[in-house]
């Protein structure tokens, strides 16, 4: 799960993805394109809308997605098209760049919609990302955990 920062958008989407998934299956993190919060707790307002929701992410350190990231999993799931290009850009091949997919494709596969980055907004934008990555990972542990 890749946004810019990895505080705000990605620890939603991994913490949301970890409670759907069995553990001794699936191996689920999360990474920023930027390295500009590095070693961070994920953003008190994601946080927050996690904990509202029954999901720790407390315990998540920002880290930044480096190229082993394309070895080591199957999917490379981006919030915006902005996180698309970067980490396309970062793809040794073919191969690895089938692997990055902008997740809201997943819920509407012909829209081409972001998750909007909610740093600079109020509380509102938290829980419309949360609410927007609950729908994709649903959809995600139903084409993956068969
Ligand atoms: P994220 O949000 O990419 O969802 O973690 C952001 C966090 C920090 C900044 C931008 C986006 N920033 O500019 O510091």
């Amino acid at each position: 799960m890749i946004c810019l920062g990895n505080i705000c958008r990605s620890p939603l989407a991994e913490g949301l993805m970890r409670s759907k998934l069995n553990f001794t299956k699936f191996m689920v993190d999360s990474a920023g394109t930027s390295n500009g919060h590095k070693g961070q707790a994920p953003d008190k307002r994601s946080i927050a809308v996690a904990r509202k929701n029954g999901i720790d992410i407390s315990q998540q350190k920002s880290r930044q997605l480096v190229k082993r990231d394309f070895k080591v999993y199957d999917y490379l799931y981006v919030m915006d098209g902005s996180n698309y290009l970067d980490v396309i850009a970062m793809a040794s091949d073919e191969e690895e760049m089938k692997k990055v997919i902008k997740i809201m494709d997943e819920v509407f596969p012909d829209e081409n919609l972001d998750v909007p980055d909610p740093y600079y907004g109020g509380s509102q934008g938290f829980e419309n990302v949360y609410r927007m990555l609950d729908q994709a990972t649903d959809l995600i542990r139903k084409k993956i955990d068969k």
